[in-house]
């Protein structure tokens, strides 16, 4: 039984679908799999990850190995109304609507997890966090959970640390073939995606301060470069900030660099990223956007603090306008700009993605006795086999080494 908002959007959402489908080819590939061999046949799986097109194909996939699968959201704002419309009216349990308050939200996250999933899928640890702490019989059934991303990834290890994690846990976000890919150029490119079609500003020739210099940090700067922009990185990791240098961006402290920016993205999974002190330095209609985690990176606070006024410029641009007469841009109300005011991630970046999702689920039920209550990295096999298979699906071909070769590099 779903908990939606206009299933009239359903035509509109089923298009979407179909559209990412045909540029997910690993995953459809896993899908004719999953048809055949049924690897979730009776089973329930909990999703929380960005209810948009990708997400959707991914259930249907895994609707399509036997599980009856529970849909929900991870961020209010990225959830979108004709994607829960299309998978309501093809029969799934789906919960949510797009920017639900946080009580609501917390409610949908309720409603997936009461079905007692077999296998969870959680964005960002919310799903997570809630069934350790409010509702631990709900994980009763549980054989394993899998993490999509590095914020729930740096959550699930307090967990671990405190004594608390319940259940096994695989930490998606870190396989090869997701991170190198998903975090670096999913986030590049749909970043940009984002922040030019709501400001519909020029980017080449402006100053683009990145915060951060991990996996996302980099994707996001080297497409800044590349559409013409003043690149400026600040970090907090002395090899971070060397890479970033060494990669020929300039790289200086988010002080130096506040009054110089025009656009300042931040993506570092830390909390107050851009405080007061910063805003106080910077130019007159000046961008900021968050690519990292919720919505705790810009400050928003600080924000409100030093504005006499806030308004709604444009869709997904809120102007705080200062008591000394500047305005700064908030992008997305401080949540990720690629997901909020932009499509997401490319699907062929979450074939990759989504693909081992699905066989990181198969593999833990299949693997169900064998696994104990900790956090579990990918098997090297599944994250080389969809490496290979996306190779294969983009007609890329790969040298074998002999076994000549294998045993001079001691390989096997
Ligand atoms: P990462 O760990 O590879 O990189 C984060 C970097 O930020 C590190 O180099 C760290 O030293 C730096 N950092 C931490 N605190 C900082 C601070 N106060 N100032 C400057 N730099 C600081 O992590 P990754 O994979 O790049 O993820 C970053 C964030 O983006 C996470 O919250 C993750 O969940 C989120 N994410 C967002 C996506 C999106 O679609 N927008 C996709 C994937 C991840």
């Amino acid at each position: 039984m779903s908990d939606i908002r206009f299933p009239e959007l359903a035509p509109q959402g089923l298009k979407k679908i179909e559209w990412v489908r045909e540029f997910m080819p690993v995953l459809s590939r896993i899908e004719r799999r999953f048809i055949e061999e049924k690897p979730f046949e009776g089973l329930s799986i909990a999703i929380s990850v960005h209810a948009e097109a990708k997400t959707a194909y991914l259930a249907m996939v895994l609707r399509s190995g036997g599980a009856r699968v529970f849909v929900t959201g991870c961020n209010p704002l990225s959830t979108k109304d004709e994607i829960c419309a299309a998978l309501d009216s093809l029969g799934f349990d789906v919960f949510g609507w797009h920017g639900c308050s946080e009580s609501e939200y917390e409610q949908h996250l309720i409603q997936v997890l009461s079905c007692k999933p077999d296998v969870m899928l959680d964005d960002g640890g919310d799903l997570t966090r809630l069934l350790i702490g409010k509702y631990p019989h709900f994980a009763e059934n549980l054989i394993a959970g899998c993490e999509e991303t590095t914020t729930g990834i740096h959550r699930l290890r307090a967990i671990k640390s405190e004594g608390v994690l319940a259940f096994p846990m695989f930490l998606v976000n870190d396989a090869k073939s997701k991170c190198l890919f998903d975090n670096v150029h999913g986030t590049g490119q749909s970043v940009w995606d984002g922040i030019m079609y709501a400001t519909n500003n020029m980017v080449t020739g402006k100053t683009v301060v990145v915060a951060g210099y991990g996996h996302c940090g980099r994707g996001i700067a080297m497409r800044a470069q590349g559409l013409g922009a003043n690149v400026i990185v600040t970090e907090i990791d002395p090899h971070c900030c060397l890479a970033a240098a060494m990669d020929g961006f300039r790289v200086m402290r988010m002080i130096d660099a506040a009054p110089l920016g025009d656009v300042f993205i931040t993506a570092t999974g830390c909390k107050d990223v851009i405080v007061r002190e910063h805003f106080e330095l910077m130019k007159n209609n000046a961008i900021l956007a968050n690519a990292g985690h919720f919505d705790v990176e810009v400050s928003k606070p600080d924000l409100e603090a030093i504005s006499e006024r806030i308004e709604e410029r444009k869709p997904f641009i809120r102007g705080y306008y200062t008591k000394d007469g500047r305005v700064l841009n908030l992008m997305a109300d401080g949540r990720l700009v690629n997901i909020v005011a932009g499509n997401g991630h490319p699907a062929e970046i979450m074939d990759l993605s989504f693909s081992i999702q699905a066989l990181t689920m198969e593999y833990a039920v299949k693997n169900r006795d064998n696994l104990k209550v900790d956090l579990y990295d990918v098997p090297e096999e599944i994250d080389r086999e969809v490496a290979r298979l996306k190779l294969e699906a983009m007609g890329l071909g790969m040298d074998e080494l002999t076994q000549e070769q294998a045993d001079y590099l001691y390989l096997y």
